[in-house]
């Protein structure tokens, strides 16, 4: 059985995160979409609230499952027996980070790091774009999951910077 995992903060889940889960999906028996955190970032949901809307974006896609990923990555992917992590790239600015990741998840675990490309017409979506937006009060729904436009759209004004 072919098992992913697809790694991310998620800080929301993406139309550009979806496009990537979903065709892993498709070339996987099983993807378990892990939520996790970056320890660059500071999260504006808390991991349990990122996992609750990726589950929702996601439910229509039966083989994907979504889990929070407590510790090391690397450990994760062992645990569940994983052998693939696979990783969506915008663009060079990605792989430059994700590079150095890849390398040291094999060196952790040797779990191997499969690279997909974005879909061009989704490749300018992030997260933290995408937060900057919803802050101004502008539009988001064209970038994001129905459940996360409303869910960012709750937060008072200054809780979206
Ligand atoms: O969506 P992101 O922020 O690019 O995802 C990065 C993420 C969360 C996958 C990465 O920070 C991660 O793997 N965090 C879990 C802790 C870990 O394993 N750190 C070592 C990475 S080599």
């Amino acid at each position: 059985m072919t098992l992913a995992v697809c790694p991310g903060s998620f800080d929301p889940i993406t139309l550009g995160h979806v496009d990537v889960i979903r065709r892993s999906a498709a070339l996987m028996d099983e993807v378990i979409v892990g939520v996790a955190h970056n320890h660059k970032k500071s999260h504006r949901f808390t991991a349990e609230q990122r996992a609750q809307l990726a589950r929702a974006a996601l439910a229509d896609i039966p083989n994907v499952r979504v889990a929070v990923i407590d510790g090391l990555l690397a450990d994760f992917c062992q645990e569940v027996g994983a052998q693939t992590i696979i990783k969506g790239l915008r663009g060079t600015a990605d792989f430059d980070n994700e590079q150095t990741m890849a390398l040291l998840n094999r060196h952790l675990s040797g779990v191997e790091t499969l690279f997909m490309l974005g879909d061009p017409g989704l490749n300018h979506i992030s997260s933290s774009f995408v937060k900057d937006i919803a802050g101004h009060g502008g539009p988001i729904e064209d970038l994001v999951p129905p459940g996360v436009a409303r869910a960012l759209q709750s937060l008072a004004p200054g809780e979206n910077r």
